[in-house]
């Protein structure tokens, strides 16, 4: 954990209430000289003039595991001298995504060790660096090369290594989520079985990031989608959003169990090949009830915190298929070279308007909103991205 804990003990635990303000002084991070001149380390130790520091951070921060929205201070966190090969990053953008939350629950197969800072992805700027450090420099964008770095923070001293450069000329909205979502649909798309065009994929949370992203990255492969989203006030609004993403076939569960399937299937061409769950519950369900034989349901994902109930026909008759994908597994299997080819790709895709997909930026400065709303208190929200 980057955080040193002393640092931790030091900082000023902030009450609900009390965030508030204390964004306001945090936001005064914003007005840090980027190295500090003064050399003033933990506990208020001088370093010698070579010495470099990464300015106080304000962080959100958990020191036990529990709901995020009882556990989670921000806090004021000492200025901390670099070693050398490590790099301080300022952050730019970082989102909230929902194994963030899982992670502070202690719902996460990863249990943190605590405290720790919240957040796994986002994008930083270098702003100083120490002799060591060969493949950065100062001004270089970079995002999380592993998720453990805790990305709800200012700044953050790290070695080189945690971090992956990204280019410049991307919204930093987009460059703040490349690492998980996208990639996660892309994975899923190509790992598991051989897609052809015309062939139809289908998937429920299609709203979320990654069922967004599974729209356009299997319309560019030619490959057809079926997308199942929760029925709310203004479906309509959302079925034209991700109709416009590049599918045209968009329907609420309740839709689908009153379809004719016969008919459905005939426009299709043919039964899924492929399916991905999101959700679990009757969800689940709903997706297994267009793979074809052989079909293959990949779970990435249990929003609705329910089991996957599976009728027993399909397996006996259609031999389907049900796998597991986990985005974390995929990177250790692979090497920081192809994480970074991978998030290059599709930033080139956003670069050339073939992906996009809905954010909603939010000031740092209002973390419980932001907070609140990825929790899903006000209903269904786009993606939230604190912005520092
Ligand atoms: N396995 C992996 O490696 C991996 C990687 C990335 C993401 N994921 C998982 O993928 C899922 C989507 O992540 P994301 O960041 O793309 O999502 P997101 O953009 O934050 O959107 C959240 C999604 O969850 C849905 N949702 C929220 N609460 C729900 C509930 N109680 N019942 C049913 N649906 C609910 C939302 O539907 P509405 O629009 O209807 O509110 C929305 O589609 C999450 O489960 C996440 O943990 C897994």
């Amino acid at each position: 954990m980057a955080m040193a804990i002393s640092a931790l003990r030091q900082a000023r635990w902030l009450s609900r209430a009390g965030v508030a303000a204390v964004v306001r002084r945090g936001a005064s991070c914003a007005h840090y000289p980027d190295v500090l001149p003064v050399r003033l380390l933990h506990h208020g130790a001088v370093a010698s003039s070579s010495s470099v520091v990464c300015p106080p951070a304000t962080a959100a921060v958990y020191g036990t595991l529990g709901a995020p929205d009882q556990v989670l201070r921000l806090v004021q966190m000492d200025a901390q001298e670099l070693k050398d090969g490590e790099v301080c990053v300022k952050m730019l953008a970082a989102p909230i995504n929902p194994s963030d939350i899982n992670r502070i629950e202690g719902t996460y197969p990863m249990r943190p060790t605590v405290p720790a800072v919240g957040g796994t992805e986002g994008v930083g700027v270098v702003v100083a660096v120490t002799p060591g450090v060969r493949n950065l420099k100062v001004d270089d964008w970079v995002i999380p090369s592993h998720p453990h770095l805790g990305t709800w923070r200012t700044h953050i001293a790290k070695e080189e290594s945690a971090w992956c450069k990204v280019g410049q000329n991307i919204p930093v909205e987009y460059a703040a989520t490349v690492s998980v979502n996208p990639c996660t649909a892309l994975r899923m798309l190509e790992d598991f079985v051989d897609l052809q065009a015309g062939d139809v994929v289908v998937q429920n949370g299609a709203t979320s990031m990654v069922g967004q992203c599974v729209i356009q990255l299997a319309n560019l492969r030619n490959v057809q989608t079926v997308n199942l989203v929760r029925d709310r006030p203004g479906v309509n609004e959302v079925k034209e959003r991700l109709l416009s993403l590049g599918t045209e076939h968009v329907l609420t569960e309740e839709e689908l169990s009153k379809l004719d399937k016969k008919s459905f299937l005939k426009e299709l061409g043919s039964e899924a090949k492929l399916g991905f769950n999101c959700v679990g519950g009757s969800a689940a369900t709903a997706v297994m009830k267009l793979l074809g034989d052989g079909g293959t349901l990949v779970t990435y994902g249990g929003m609705s915190k329910k089991p996957i109930t599976a009728a027993t026909g399909p397996f006996i008759f259609k031999d389907m298929r049900l796998r597991g994908f986990w985005l974390g597994k995929w990177k250790s299997e692979h090497s920081n070279e192809d994480f970074a080819n991978m998030t290059n790709y599709l930033l080139e895709l956003v670069r050339d308007g073939k992906l996009q997909y809905a954010t909603e930026k939010i000031s740092f400065g209002d973390f419980s909103i932001a907070l609140d709303r990825a929790m899903g208190k006000h209903g269904s929200a786009s993606k939230q991205v604190l912005v520092f």
